[in-house]
């Protein structure tokens, strides 16, 4: 519901359970009142009585005391005289830089508008858009803010489209999509950083005075840091304390800040990088910035992921895979690498349909002369001397197997030694001047260039058009550097990183709307593009080239926080790891892969009988129970020993089915079994144990918990399925 209320000023918007306020001030500036649990319609003018009552500010319009910069300013510009951190600051053709955007007017939609050029998520439900248009006070310069409410979902989203309708051009140097304002900093800072190979740890820290936050330079959302951020109230915990996170629709250079002030207030912000941004606007143009969500939580962390999980499967998924469930696969990469002939892929396609599987992937390795990471990014043809013969007829061998086909493409890359390179050395990123410096010996192609777009997505089109091919791994294997276009003017060099996330996004809107039955997989080196804007496109992603189950248990739990089990490609693969290491039992290995959507990525044929009897239980097993793991609530338990046991539930949509998941990580010595303390069940109805019979009142699971077994060795995991009776 969206309501404006002529007497007080104030727009309500309120979703089931959650409430925004925005209030027009008398003099046009735009305040969030509010931002958090739903309380209903009221008037919230008195929040401001005391924010007059600070010193040493300037006053706007010349009137004592009416200090803007203590204001929770909705979305606050620079200088005018508001001395935080704005959202957006335009420049002007005579060098000025201030700008002062006042309420205009506004409307209410039923549903919500495509955004130009961006992916965003979809309408599900009941869902109303805001739109609120401020004007610069000097000039013809407007900013749009288009807020919608998911009602059944408790979830807002905003995005921002700045008009300018003056005779002139203008420079966006920094253009957000969201900066909410909350009147105390009694918070910490919850982000999902790391690095390739160990993605999307949880990092929380307590907010101090200034601005703290995240933020990706690397032309992809990135390894490093993702796009999502929350604030939540200290001492928060799975299941208790007040949280509010955000995530960005978009997948390329990205911001996330919470800057406190001096008075101990702070502006929580999301957007596209203003760092080596700019945008010009051409007279009569305008600018739309990607979509930001968010979500209150009044019941600790699950509960925030709860809520994004479901508008995530339903909203930004595309609509045909939200409820479809997901193939078991056989990945050739890990059980082969680039060394491998027909009658390789066949002997893994055979054992793989043996044992169960469904799916067999044909990685890196099929294509031009690539035989190693240095050669043939851009050359889409198959090596049909490698291959055995056509690509086609190799799909088909597999899919007499009873298996389908997928198959991986890196499409936006390109290495020095292609037949491409020889053709289009102009079609690389690059600055002119700097020979573009190689990441894994390969460049990235131009994609903002219309030519580079048109290849691409002719190129694979062919490929995707093979009969009998169902998946796509779609990956991106470094980051962006020596961001520059030959193409573009020098005044829009800073628009390289931002339009060619844009040309991206329209070879994925082609590509997927042309091949709609194909299953998509991100993939960025793993998990380095894992965000809202990709998962709109590609319905999962492959969370990380790390297979080894232990450093997938802090991976998998960062991403579980924010994005649905659904979405996470998860495999197990050969010990010792190929990353780590470390040897760990195929059941370990097989419990954590069985979080998300599960795959296998080592050679079958090389297993031991008894070892190709175990693949075949686990899958038989995830079969059984797929809609369960797929789609199931995902809850995040609390162990005794946070850091040495991980926990995990899901329970089905309807509630009937439980699949428990315990992992020990190291052994310690005399130590007697603890309870494990299940969540979100009814507590008067019984439970059964599906393999032992047992039964159990939900409330003594809830309260007492499950009797862990006694652990014996390192890495050591313990599943259970129960059935409500
Ligand atoms: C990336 C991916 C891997 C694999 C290789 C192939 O690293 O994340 O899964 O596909 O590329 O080169």
């Amino acid at each position: 519901m969206i309501h404006y209320s002529q007497k007080t000023k104030n727009f309500t918007l309120i979703s089931k359970q959650t409430q925004l306020t925005l209030a027009v001030l008398e003099s046009g500036h735009l305040c969030t009142m509010y931002f958090g649990k739903k309380i209903g319609e009221v008037d919230l003018n008195y929040l401001l009585a005391h924010q007059r009552d600070a010193n040493y500010m300037a006053f706007a319009d010349g009137i004592v005391d009416f200090q803007p910069e203590i204001l929770p300013l909705t979305f606050p510009s620079f200088g005018h005289p508001d001395l935080r951190t704005p959202a957006f600051q335009i420049m002007h053709e005579n060098g000025n830089r201030i700008s002062d955007f006042r309420f205009e007017s506004y409307k209410i939609h039923e549903g919500k508008p495509p955004l130009k050029g961006l992916p965003s998520s979809h309408v599900s439900g009941k869902v109303q858009t805001l739109e609120i248009c401020l004007k610069d006070q000097t000039k013809e310069e407007f900013l749009f803010l288009f807020i919608s409410v998911f009602e059944d979902y408790d979830v807002m989203s905003q995005h921002i489209v700045f008009e300018n309708r003056t005779a002139q051009s203008v420079v966006i140097k920094k253009m957000l999509s969201l900066n909410l304002p909350f009147l105390q900093d009694h918070y910490e800072l919850v982000t999902l950083g790391g690095a390739w190979g160990r993605e999307t740890h949880v990092d929380v820290r307590q907010l101090h005075m200034g601005s703290q936050g995240i933020d990706s330079k690397r032309g992809i959302s990135g390894h490093g840091q993702n796009p999502f951020v929350a604030l939540q109230e200290i001492g928060t915990g799975e299941e208790h304390g007040e949280v509010y996170g955000a995530g960005l629709v978009y997948s390329g250079n990205f911001v996330a800040t919470a800057e406190v002030d001096m008075h101990e207030n702070v502006n929580l912000q999301l957007g596209i990088n203003p760092f080596d941004f700019s945008w010009t606007v051409l007279s009569g143009e305008s600018f739309t910035t990607p979509e930001a969500v968010f979500t209150y939580s009044d019941q600790g962390l699950n509960k925030m992921s709860h809520i994004f999980h479901r508008f995530i499967i339903d909203c930004i998924l595309p609509p045909l895979w939200k409820n479809k469930e997901r193939p078991i696969l056989v990945n050739s990469w890990e059980a082969a690498y680039f060394d491998f002939d027909r009658p390789v892929l066949l002997e893994l396609a055979k054992a793989s349909a043996e044992v169960g599987a469904e799916l067999f992937v044909l990685d890196d390795g099929w294509f031009g002369q690539r035989n190693a990471d240095n050669s043939s990014l851009g050359d889409w043809e198959p090596n049909e001397e490698k291959l055995g013969g056509s690509l086609e007829s190799l799909v088909e061998e597999v899919n007499n197997l009873g298996l389908s086909f997928g198959i991986w493409v890196e499409p936006e890359m390109i290495s020095p030694k292609s037949n491409l390179f020889e053709k289009h050395p102009d079609w690389v990123i690059s600055c002119e001047g700097y020979t573009p410096q190689l990441s894994r010996n390969q460049m990235v192609l131009d994609v903002s260039r219309e030519d580079v777009q048109e290849y691409i997505i002719e190129k694979m089109d062919r490929i995707f058009s093979i009969k009998g091919i169902s998946y796509v791994k779609w990956d991106m294997n470094r980051s962006i550097t020596d961001a520059g276009s030959l193409r573009l003017e020098a005044y829009q060099q800073e628009e390289q990183a931002h339009r060619y996330v844009l040309g991206l996004y329209k070879i994925f809107e082609t590509l997927t709307t042309r091949h709609p039955d194909i299953l998509f997989e991100g993939c960025a080196g793993g998990g380095g593009r894992f965000d809202l804007g990709t998962l709109c496109y590609t319905p999962q992603v492959w969370s990380s080239d790390c297979t080894d189950p232990i450093t997938r248990l802090s991976i998998q739990k960062g991403l579980s926080l924010f994005y649905p089990s659904i979405t996470m490609g998860s495999h197990v693969s050969a010990v010792p790891n190929h990353q780590t290491g470390r040897i760990t039992s195929l059941e370990t290995r097989g419990a954590v892969a069985m979080a998300g959507n599960l795959g296998y990525e080592l050679s079958i044929p090389d297993l031991e009988t008894s070892e190709k009897e175990e693949v075949k239980k686990q899958i038989a097993f995830y079969k059984k129970n797929r809609e369960l793991i797929q789609f199931g609530i995902h809850y995040r338990l609390q162990t005794v020993h946070p850091e040495n046991e991980k926990a995990w539930m899901k329970k089905s949509r309807n509630g009937k089915m439980i699949y428990v998941t315990y992992i020990s990580i190291l052994s310690t010595p005399n130590t007697l079994p603890k309870r494990l303390r299940l969540l979100g069940l009814e507590e008067g109805a019984y439970y059964k144990n599906v393999e032992t019979g047992e039964r159990y009142l939900g409330s003594e699971l809830l309260n007492i918990g499950l009797v862990l077994p006694k652990i014996t060795s390192d890495f050591s995991s313990a599943e259970w399925i129960f059935e409500k009776q």
